[in-house]
């Protein structure tokens, strides 16, 4: 039986005797002493095997990296000059007593350590090794803890969890579905669920008032470093609590996760900000408050320049001009400056003017700027007045169609924060309120948060006739500039439901189609009721500070939504097709 873990000892164990189990994480042979480094979930110890005890000391000399041990041993301190202070268990080791082999490894693919010179394909292709080294332990561990406190919060709040289908019906979240062909109904699939989003609010129709689940959702959409085709939310679902009485229980929720796990303090409360402010100062909707730079409309300063660019633009309804400083950034060479042009472009940008700012008191003669021929000494005046400028700094210019700004210079902002080292640290989380209901994608509306979202209208009518002016009752929790969760008060009248599934093209007819079972129950004495849901992967990754999403998630898929440990996904036998009815026509194998 184990006494302890590896990781744990230290030297208030000193003459204690104790057994581990662990893996061999590296031997050396010092001296005559032969120093195995043990490894298990919790750490590493160091220890010692000395030829004095003869066939111990032969089975030490003859170990492998990674072969599965037990060592009997007892604990001693180090002698002085030979304690680590780098690891836990640096001031001690444990002489071995009896050393048993449990099981052998053959020749690694790669050793432990090593990982970064292989690729991740390979690391995922034997993911079990890779996890047995110490940073893939803790996150993974660090996810445990994290998701238990979420469940302790949850559960002393009086929230139930009650598990939902998977082999179920569309849910749109806006991504595609995965579909499972069912085999006692030839020709029909089910879908695996983007969110249990319409379960959820069946919950409330049933009464349970305040529900959570950690659920797995599915979405086949293009990957990201923070996105995966399978991933988990925390879901949670109320009955009779306003937007305000919602985002103040979760935000606690929030701030109990980072106190108890990474014994960090939030603020309280978190910043507030609406969409429409979030899109005007850094150009999108998940603003990384960390970094200190903003976008400054100045249409109605460039307005009667000469520079077309700018003074179409600012009479363009559709358009934005806007300034983005970067404090001291004239020192910028001109190849920096191109380097950013080329970056912008990639977002549709056409150009990137600048001005830099030299000799404040100077005016338009105190500037240097490609397009200075074209400003006026009134206009130079007043942008700098506008944005605040200092000496030394540069003032990025943008002016296009309004998406194509915000999609440029907010690149642009988070860009020039990690080039120029401006990212502050901490934390820095954000709601953001006030959506728009709708989106117009090319000539057809669709949804923001998703169609079950309660706009802020009472009156079906008013949503059928102005969409494009409807906010919605949706709110998403911003964290260093990732969106970890989302959620709405949800529409509990069947009128309303209606008028928003027309405006998204749903006819009658086939609103009941798809979405017949949440329809029907809102005939049935549907509670007012809302939500929201976290990406516990994209939360756990923000906490363990990893730079992928997979670094977070014990069997990820890599980014072509391939398994390669299990080599899923593969072919399935012409038994298994016939089964549910299907032949595969296979048009370009990869
Ligand atoms: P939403 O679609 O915003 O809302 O999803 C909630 C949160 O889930 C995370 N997330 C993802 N994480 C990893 N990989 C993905 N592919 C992925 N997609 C989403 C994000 C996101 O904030 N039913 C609604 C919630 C509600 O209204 O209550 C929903 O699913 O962190
Ligand atoms: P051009 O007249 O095309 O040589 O452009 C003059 C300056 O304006 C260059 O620095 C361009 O990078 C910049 N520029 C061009 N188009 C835009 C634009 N849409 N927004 C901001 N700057 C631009």
């Amino acid at each position: 039986m184990r006494t302890h873990y590896c990781g744990h000892l230290t030297e208030s164990l000193v003459d204690a005797e104790v057994t581990l189990y662990g893996w061999v994480h590296s031997t050396r042979d010092h001296g005559g002493l032969v120093f195995i480094d043990l490894r298990d979930r919790e750490g590493i110890v160091q220890v010692v095997a000395d030829p004095v005890h003869v066939a111990m000391f032969n089975v030490a000399e003859n170990l492998h990296n990674e072969d599965v041990i037990e060592v009997r041993g007892m604990v001693r301190p180090r002698p002085a000059g030979m304690v680590n202070a780098t690891i836990h268990t640096g001031k001690i080791e444990v002489a071995a007593m009896k050393i048993t082999v449990l099981n052998r490894a053959s020749a690694l693919p790669f050793q432990i350590d090593d990982y970064n010179k292989v690729t991740e394909e390979l690391r995922l292709q034997y993911r079990y090794l890779d996890l047995r080294r110490k940073e893939m332990a803790h996150n993974i561990i660090m996810r445990s803890r994290a998701a238990k406190v979420l469940r302790q919060y949850l559960d002393e709040h009086g929230f139930i969890e009650v598990e939902t289908p998977i082999l179920t019906k569309t849910t749109p979240e806006g991504a595609r579905d995965f579909l499972v062909p069912s085999r006692n109904f030839p020709g029909e699939f089910f879908a695996l669920p983007q969110s249990p989003q319409i379960f959820k609010q069946l919950l409330m129709a049933a009464g349970f008032d305040r529900y959570y689940q950690i659920v797995r959702c599915f979405r086949d959409e293009d990957l990201r470093a923070d996105r995966q085709p399978e991933f988990t939310q925390l879901d949670v679902e109320t009955s009779f609590m306003s937007e305000e009485e919602i985002m103040n229980l979760i935000e606690e929720m929030i701030r109990q996760l980072f106190l108890q796990v990474l014994n960090v303090e939030l603020p309280n409360p978190f910043s507030r900000m609406t969409f429409a402010e979030a899109m005007s100062r850094f150009g999108n909707d998940k603003p990384d408050l960390r970094i200190p730079l903003e976008l400054v409309d100045v249409a109605d300063i460039v307005k009667h320049t000469e520079f077309k660019v700018f003074s179409d633009a600012a009479k363009d309804s559709e358009s934005r001009v806007v300034a983005l400083k970067l404090p001291k950034g004239a020192d910028l060479s001109r190849k920096d400056v191109d380097g950013y042009t080329d970056y912008v472009k990639q977002f549709g940008l056409k150009g990137l003017a600048n001005i830099k700012v030299y000799d404040l008191k100077a005016g338009l003669a105190g500037i240097k700027s490609q397009i200075s021929k074209f400003l006026s000494a009134d206009v130079v005046a007043k942008l700098l007045e506008r944005v605040g400028a200092q000496e030394d700094d540069i003032i990025f210019f943008a002016a296009d169609k309004v998406e194509t700004v915000n999609g440029a210079m907010a690149a642009l902002r988070l860009k020039l924060g990690s080039d120029r080292n401006l990212v502050e640290g901490g934390w820095r989380p954000l709601w953001v309120v006030d959506f728009p209901m709708f989106e117009k994608d090319k000539h057809n509306w669709t949804f923001r948060h998703h169609p079950f979202t309660a706009p802020r209208s009472d009156d079906p009518e008013e949503v059928l006739k102005n969409p494009e002016k409807i906010l919605s009752h949706a709110y998403d929790m911003i964290l260093n500039g990732t969106e970890i969760g989302g959620g709405s008060l949800r529409i509990h009248n069947i009128a309303m439901q209606l008028a928003v599934l027309k405006v998204l093209g749903f006819e009658e007819e086939r609103a009941h189609a798809d979405f017949g079972h949440l329809l029907k129950a809102l005939n049935y004495g549907f509670p007012p009721h809302g939500g929201i849901a976290f990406g516990l992967d994209r939360i756990v990754m923000l906490m363990v500070g990893a730079k992928s999403i997979r670094d977070v998630i014990a069997f990820p898929k890599t980014n072509t939504a391939a398994c390669p440990l299990t080599n899923a996904p593969s072919p399935a036998t012409t038994a298994q097709l016939a089964d549910v009815g299907l032949t595969c026509i296979v048009k370009d194998k990869k």
